[in-house]
């Protein structure tokens, strides 16, 4: 049950509370999934008047929302307000700290308040503490803080953070956004596994060949090239998104349905990857690139260093693809190939078990008999698909794969709640599950960091590939070194 709350947004003006977080919000608000005591106080550096808020909310609505503004708008947008504030200014606190109490007093809300950091990672640590300094955090009921990513560069500057965060909120009080964990297909991996006798015995070193995840992107850097290429395609999106994806693959039967039984085992399968230090073994199993100029949907794009606010001599890597070993009784040898890039064929996100052959013998005397293939879909399509070998009914000896798929979003009267309406459902209702707790934060930095290291030393070559591909031809390299192809995206 979600609880009566006052949300905090900062960053009320930015491009997260745009695109996502309001029509969340209101996709939440027209299914009856907000409770009736809700309000959201909006903080943001502009000055700006409550209606031309309210004006922003509902532009942002009318572009980017699942349902339509109706009748019901004037109860979901009187639930608005907003509060100018500079982030050094002592007093402006003050004034949201006035603001937040007239809101609750007026809507009747319990000093339940949820403060949603939708900012640059620089201001996560001088807003928490003068949230704490200004008496903010001195409410009666629960506070809980949400956290975008990135969280942190490093190991290091991720302990910093968690320490200075710390301070002032505790370790349960404090939601990571990881939001490929709220993507419905992603969620569904546990179940896939766990609720099927088909999947569950099998899924292990004995009968699966290798896994393959590949999310790939067809936009570049889109105005965001002073973050990304500080950050890069490995800090951007395997230190979080993949590795998490993994994890969710890996992961023993957690000992009960519960956030931190389902966490420890996450956490469990990242202290079982196996690290790669060495430039030499880094070189072997990870495959970094930048994209040049090419063409996608018959448009030329122009090259990664010729973007606007890109350095022209950058060597940030705009794709990775890499192998991992889990180093765990159910994992021993079996690879875990994963692959991310922007400016590449198609936008996909697929998670592939690649079972292994069986003897060859009978039908598979050659060896040539494809594989037992299931794909998790996650994006565009939430759905699977599974490959099996059947006899075809015009020629009796030829044994040829046929596919058997399903598609939920597809499905009559179905539609998939945006990940950012789960997560924040979630926060409101106290269940931490598909946040990343501070030990997986620090884990996948582990596994990280040496890589970047090698990177920036220029130790690991830098490959390019053309726009509108599928990456540098050493990514294909990598897999078909093993003997394998990347399975094409669905
Ligand atoms: C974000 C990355 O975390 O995920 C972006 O910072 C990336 O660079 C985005 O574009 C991809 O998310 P999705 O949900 O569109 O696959």
């Amino acid at each position: 049950m979600t609880e009566a709350a006052t949300m905090i947004l900062f960053g009320a003006t930015g491009d997260l509370a745009k695109r996502k977080l309001f029509p969340a919000l209101y996709s939440l608000f027209r299914e009856h999934q907000l409770p009736e005591q809700f309000a959201v106080v909006g903080v943001g550096r502009r000055s700006l008047s409550q209606d031309v808020f309210r004006e922003h909310v509902k532009s942002s609505i009318e572009s980017f929302a699942r349902y339509p503004v109706n009748n019901e708008w004037r109860d979901f947008i009187s639930r608005f307000f907003y509060v100018s504030l500079d982030i050094e200014e002592v007093e402006d606190y003050q004034t949201l700290l006035h603001t937040i109490e007239t809101v609750e007093h007026d809507f009747n809300i319990p000093e339940n308040r949820l403060f949603y950091l939708a900012i640059a990672p620089e201001l996560f640590e001088p807003v928490t503490f003068h949230l704490q300094q200004a008496g903010i955090l001195k409410q009666r009921g629960w506070k809980r803080v949400v956290i975008e990513k990135p969280f942190g560069h490093d190991l290091r500057s991720a302990e910093v953070l968690n320490e200075k965060i710390g301070q002032v909120f505790r370790e349960e009080e404090i939601y990571r956004i990881d939001h490929y964990l709220g993507k419905e297909m992603v969620q569904n991996i546990e179940v896939i596994r766990f609720a099927n006798t088909l999947f569950e015995p099998v899924w292990n070193n004995q009968y699966i060949s290798n896994v393959q995840i590949t999310s790939s992107e067809v936009v570049g850097v889109e105005g965001r090239a002073r973050y990304y290429d500080h950050a890069g395609a490995l800090r951007d999106m395997v230190q979080n998104h993949m590795l998490q994806m993994m994890t969710m693959v890996a992961m023993e039967p957690p000992s009960r349905l519960k956030p931190e039984a389902i966490r420890d085992e996450k956490v469990k399968v990242l202290r079982s990857i196996r690290r790669m230090h060495q430039a030499e073994e880094i070189s072997r199993h990870v495959v970094r690139a930048q994209y040049l100029a090419g063409e996608i949907d018959s448009q030329t794009v122009k090259g990664y260093v010729e973007e606007e606010k890109v350095n022209p001599n950058s060597q940030t890597e705009t794709f990775v693809a890499a192998k991992f070993y889990i180093d765990n009784f159910r994992w021993a040898g079996i690879p875990f190939y994963i692959r991310t890039g922007k400016r590449l064929a198609k936008k996909a996100t697929e998670v592939i078990i690649q079972f292994k052959q069986l003897p060859p013998l009978y039908y598979n005397q050659s060896g040539q008999l494809e594989p037992n293939v299931l794909v998790i879909r996650i994006y565009p399509e939430n759905g699977i698909y599974l490959k099996l070998n059947l006899r075809q009914p015009e020629d009796t000896d030829k044994i040829a794969p046929v596919s058997m798929s399903f598609t939920q979003n597809s499905s009559p009267g179905f539609h998939s709640p945006e990940a950012y309406e789960r997560l924040v459902k979630d926060c409101l209702e106290g269940d931490s599950t598909y946040f990343t707790r501070w030990d997986e934060v620090a884990l996948a930095w582990k596994i990280v960091d040496p890589i970047v290291r090698t990177f920036e030393s220029g130790e690991v070559p830098l490959y390019t590939y053309k726009a509108g591909s599928w990456g540098p031809q050493e990514a294909e390299q990598l897999v078909a070194h093993d003997g394998l192809k990347w399975w094409p995206v669905l």
